[in-house]
């Protein structure tokens, strides 16, 4: 009898420690403050195989995310900066959500039931990542947050009718889940008050070597796509849907990023300074979520494999980081230290009769789920 009371004192006791280090763990905790004095918060996302993921009200960002080698050794693989402020004083879409509209508008422009709309042109004569202070510089809410062996968290952002010159209110809710096969899921969805356009994607730097590590330009990294949508010197696409085959954008069988990347015989390498192109996954969007990208970091071991229904996929191989981006190691960022897939439909498509369609009505839910599947290959060199 003692015993039995002893034995349930003892299991109630653990039952009450606290869940630090326990399974499928969601913490919340103060990030910093912004230049303008707003208060960023952060959720640290933890499942059972110690794989964490830090996701920040800023942008609804991935700040981090700590993954194991092909030997068990842990390293935070995203891009990032340690402050908060940093991401407003020298952003870089670091982790983050970008909207209303992903990537490149030509001209800022498009025309949506006869009515002309012009955003702001932030990136040469173009709109890019929908806009001076797009998705990527505004605090989210946290709506939810739950552990449990899949833990989750779910931030909302409400823009407003006009936000940056787009038509409708949006209400976007961003949710990250990390489950215990390692895999983080994100799933976008928006709804709108009036007709819009929408084209939501995260923007995160991959570096499966650790963050801070060096270049990403042996990482093999293998693209499903037959075609692409070739760019005009401001990497706006021309409208033409290009075969892959026998150009230094045929990731079919995988390569090195590396491998052509110096390659003076393609223009369209020399107009984005490097990998900055849209593929062509398929014309539409599919009905679930399919492999879009697989990379391999062959010095660590560690494979990120992405999944999502879009129908593109940009790749960016971290052309623009020039040595100015001091991260989170206190390493400096360099050209090449990163890649970026962000799965959306193709860029300009408001412009573009033959990229379908981006518009969203009111009634309707627009989704983007992105999945990003971690493992481990080879043996130990
Ligand atoms: C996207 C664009 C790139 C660049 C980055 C941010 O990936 O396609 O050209 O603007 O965002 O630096």
């Amino acid at each position: 009898m003692t015993l039995t009371l002893r034995a349930t004192a003892l299991w109630l006791a653990a039952l009450a420690l606290p869940t630090v280090a326990a399974a499928g763990d969601a913490t919340r905790a103060a990030f910093g403050k912004l230049p303008d004095g707003g208060a960023v918060e952060a959720v640290t996302l933890r499942n059972d195989h110690g794989v964490t993921a830090r996701v920040i009200t800023l942008g609804a960002s991935l700040q981090s995310l700590t993954l194991p080698d092909r030997h068990g050794k842990m390293a935070d693989v995203v891009l990032g900066y340690p402050a908060a402020s940093t991401y407003i004083t020298q952003p870089q879409y670091f982790g983050a959500t970008v909207g209303r509209f992903a990537n490149r508008i030509a001209k800022g422009q498009f025309t949506l039931d006869g009515k002309h709309y012009q955003l702001p042109i932030n990136d040469g004569p173009n709109s890019l990542h929908g806009g001076t202070k797009g998705f990527d510089k505004v605090l989210w809410t946290i709506t939810r947050v739950s552990k449990g062996p899949a833990p989750s968290v779910t931030l909302r952002h409400v823009s407003p009718d006009g936000d940056q010159g787009y038509p409708g209110t949006l209400t976007v809710d961003a949710t990250y889940t990390l489950d215990d096969n390692n895999q983080l899921t994100i799933d976008y969805r928006a709804t709108t008050d009036a007709p819009t356009i929408v084209n939501i994607s995260n923007h995160t730097y991959w570096n499966l070597g650790g963050e801070g590590s060096g270049s990403v330009l042996d990482d093999v990294l293998t693209i499903p796509a037959d075609h692409f949508t070739p760019v005009d010197a401001t990497l706006i696409p021309t409208g033409e849907f290009r075969a892959v085959a026998g150009t230094d954008y045929d990731f079919r069988q995988g390569k090195p990023i590396g491998r052509d990347i110096r390659d003076g015989k393609e223009p369209q390498l020399l107009q984005g300074h490097g990998y900055d192109m849209n593929w062509v996954i398929s014309r539409h969007k599919a009905a679930k979520a399919r492999l879009v990208a697989r990379v391999a970091d062959p010095h660590s071991g560690r494979v990120l494999s992405l999944y999502s229904a879009q129908p593109g996929l940009q790749f960016y191989s971290g052309n623009f980081l020039d040595g100015t981006s001091v991260g989170k190691s206190g390493r400096i960022y360099r050209q090449g230290d990163a890649f970026v897939l962000e799965p959306q439909i193709f860029p300009d498509t408001p412009n573009q009769p033959a990229f379908g369609s981006a518009r969203l009505d009111p009634g309707q839910t627009y989704d983007n789920r992105i999945v990003y599947r971690f493992s481990v290959e080879g043996a130990a060199h």
